[in-house]
């Protein structure tokens, strides 16, 4: 049997990780600026989360959600208090996909409503209703068709005001990245965010704010909706939450009250992957890898924006893009084989930089100094 061939890949075998670091099977050292995209967050092979992990292994790895599993209120408690949102609740599940798909469902069971409203570059997910919610026509399969999305520019509030006074009463839940990933690290304006939550408040619509990328930490504060003094209805989340152990989630407001049967999941808060995420929280809080995450993300920003050559420095803490002119669309590549640096990217030609939120200052220089190599002379 051979795999279903959907990924254009690097003919490169990651082997090993540790923190910032990660090894192929020849034993090269690559310094890891991508955390296998946006993922890693406490960095690869951290002891705690490698120590929490085993021991919950070594006692119990799976039971169903028709029993107490503490585990989870735990997670509840702590990511509560990390994020500012003690009185939210928390539903746990499998990816980020999984956390949007909930998260529009759960606001049309809210308010009955059936639009959705979604913005010009936005991913959300594979699943039905995330990916149509997702600006790419190209992974729509026309069974995901639907007329329920309208798609509104990013950061324009006049067509955000329009769409709610010609809809609003029909409209049943807003989602937005505050940073857009796939679409190339474009950060939501905080006057649009504040925008989004007025009119969702005044219409009773759900403001889902999509943390999936953006969220955890990466920003430098723990929800980069955060930085606009707004409160979404959802905040959905998944990449950092359990540094590569599978897990998504939901914190759901006070005001959405559930029934039981509304939402369910089998493998979603499993005692592995309540572990995992656990570790990872831990970790953050210990290490005030927040906290790190503003000052690394400054940090970068600020000497990148003395770069030549560099068309646009975007982003907001750990989750940064530089945009390339065309003739230096080589770049990404030249930093993997030639520096060894794994980078992501966006298109048409955007280095995106989404590493462990505790990566220091000496993997920072070596990048800058790297990116300067390649684009000197140009
Ligand atoms: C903003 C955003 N939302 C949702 C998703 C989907 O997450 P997953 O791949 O875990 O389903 C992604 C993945 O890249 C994302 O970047």
């Amino acid at each position: 049997m051979k795999l279903f061939d959907v990924y254009p890949i690097n003919p490169i075998e990651i082997v090993k990780g540790n923190g910032s670091y990660v090894y192929d099977a020849n034993g090269q050292e690559y310094l890891d600026l991508y955390g296998g995209h946006a993922v890693i967050s406490i960095g690869h092979s951290h002891p705690h989360y490698i120590q929490r992990i085993t021991d919950q292994l070594n006692t119990l790895g799976f039971y169903s959600n028709s029993v107490e599993i503490p585990l989870q209120q735990q997670l509840a408690e702590l990511l509560g208090n990390i994020s500012g949102k003690k009185d939210y609740q928390l539903f746990l599940c499998n990816s980020g996909a999984e956390a949007n798909e909930n998260a529009l469902k759960l606001a049309s069971f809210y308010n009955g409503r059936k639009k959705v409203i979604a913005f010009k570059g936005a991913f959300h997910g594979r699943t039905s209703l995330a990916v149509s919610a997702t600006d790419n026509p190209k992974i729509i399969a026309p069974v995901n068709e639907t007329d329920h999305v309208i798609f509104l520019p990013f950061n324009d509030e006049e067509a955000l005001e329009q769409a709610f006074a010609e809809q609003g009463e029909t409209i049943s839940s807003v989602i937005i990245e505050g940073i857009q990933g796939v679409g190339g690290i474009r950060v939501a304006n905080h006057r649009f965010l504040q925008k989004i939550r007025d009119l969702t408040t005044a219409y009773d619509v759900i403001f889902i704010a999509d943390s999936v990328q953006c969220g955890y930490g990466r920003s430098g504060k723990f929800y980069s909706h955060d930085h606009a003094g707004i409160q979404a209805d959802i905040y959905s989340m998944a990449k950092g939450m359990g540094n590569g152990f599978p897990i998504g989630a939901i914190s759901i407001s006070p005001k959405i009250k559930p029934w039981f049967g509304e939402l369910g999941t089998t493998f979603g808060g499993n005692h592995l992957a309540c572990a995992a995420a656990l570790a990872v929280l831990e970790t953050m809080e210990k290490e005030q890898l927040i906290e790190n995450a503003a000052q690394m993300g400054d940090y970068l920003i600020q000497e990148l924006k003395g770069f030549d050559h560099i068309k646009e420095i975007r982003g907001e803490g750990l989750m940064i893009g530089i945009e390339l002119p065309e003739e230096l669309n080589q770049v990404k590549k030249e930093l993997l084989f030639k520096n060894h640096i794994f980078t992501g990217e966006a298109k048409p030609n955007v280095i995106r930089l989404l590493p462990a939120l505790n990566v220091g200052k000496k993997e920072a220089d070596r990048f800058l100094e790297a990116l300067e190599e390649r684009i000197k002379g140009f």
